[in-house]
């Protein structure tokens, strides 16, 4: 028997879906096995679970061959004891080049101590193109996740019987990671600063701030305005009840669909914290006081 934790950070709900899952399976065949949001983690309470699991686990969704900020921000930080097994899983739409294996880049370690990796096709949540609309026919969504689950059921069995399994870990996939990551980089910075809010259809329901991972979403003069250090998790573009979120300053395009509402509702649901948006009023209505 064997314990084990995962630490993932998602955006709109695919990672944390396939966490649940994996947790789910792993419970069954391999031993305990605890999911944690990176969000709010203290570095204590990191190291201690580290120490108590003998699997360490990192899920994150891949954004172009590359790992979101926050997660990055969570590896390096993160000390690893040479005898803990390692685990990493990314949820993508379709492709993500050597996307598990750049993990080795933030958690500083060679790619044999990685004895687990696996990508895991999931809904699209980012609408970049005619040709990949966002998914939000249910039918869909239900098969996308019926396969996802056959293929985190597999990936459990090889955990709980002590195979290794490292997907896309070739030298092929490593070019193709390392082709698209530039780029990424290179114009990631651009991106951060591209959301704003449309003061006209806001509503002032506070949701997005709540939900925004990196406190990127202020309350300021009695509206919410976005900074410039988004993570690109596309949270508030997609669950905004008023489609009011702009992207380069223009709207959501209704020819692309409903913007990606998660796997299932209540994940949104969880994430919604009314304590969080009174907080975040009460605080700026005390520096205007
Ligand atoms: C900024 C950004 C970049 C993305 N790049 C890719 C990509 O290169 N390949 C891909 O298959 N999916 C890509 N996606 C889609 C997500 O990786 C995918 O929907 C993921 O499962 C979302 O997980 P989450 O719901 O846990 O945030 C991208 C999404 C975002 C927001
Ligand atoms: S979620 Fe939408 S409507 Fe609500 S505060 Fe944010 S931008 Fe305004
Ligand atoms: S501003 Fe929006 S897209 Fe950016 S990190 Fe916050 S919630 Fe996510």
């Amino acid at each position: 028997m064997k314990k084990s934790v995962i630490f993932y950070y998602s955006g709109t709900g695919n990672t944390w879906y396939v966490a649940n899952k994996l947790k789910h399976f792993l419970n069954q065949n391999t031993g305990p096995c605890e999911i944690c949001s990176i969000e709010n983690l203290s570095q204590l309470t990191v190291k201690a679970k580290i120490n108590n699991a003998d699997i360490i686990g990192f899920g994150y969704p891949i954004y172009a061959s590359d790992i979101p900020e926050p997660m990055k921000e969570f590896m390096k930080n993160t000390n690893l004891p040479k005898d803990k097994e390692i685990l990493v899983f990314c949820t993508q739409h379709f492709f993500s080049g050597d996307g598990t294996h750049i993990a080795t880049e933030f958690l500083n370690i060679p790619e044999s101590n990685i004895k687990w990796a696996k990508h895991f096709n999931m809904p699209n949540n980012l609408c970049f193109s005619k040709k990949h609309k966002y998914t939000n026919d249910r039918e869909v969504i239900n098969k996308i996740l019926k396969k996802a689950n056959i293929e985190i059921k597999k990936f459990s069995i090889c955990i709980s019987q002590n195979r290794i399994f490292r997907q896309d870990f070739s030298t092929k996939y490593k070019i193709l990671g390392n082709f698209q990551r530039p780029l990424y980089r290179k114009f990631v910075r651009f991106f951060r600063g591209k959301f704003s809010i449309d003061d006209s259809k806001c509503s002032c329901c506070g949701i997005c701030a709540s939900i925004c991972p990196v406190q990127n979403i202020v309350y300021k003069n009695s509206k919410y305005v976005v900074k410039k250090n988004c993570a690109l998790c596309m949270r508030c573009y997609n669950f905004c009840p008023n489609g009011a979120i702009l992207f380069d300053k223009k709207p959501r395009e209704i020819k692309y669909g409903i913007p990606y509402q998660g796997p299932t509702k209540s994940y949104i649901k969880n994430l919604i914290d009314t304590k969080r948006i009174e907080k975040i009023k009460k605080e700026q209505r005390d520096i205007l006081q």
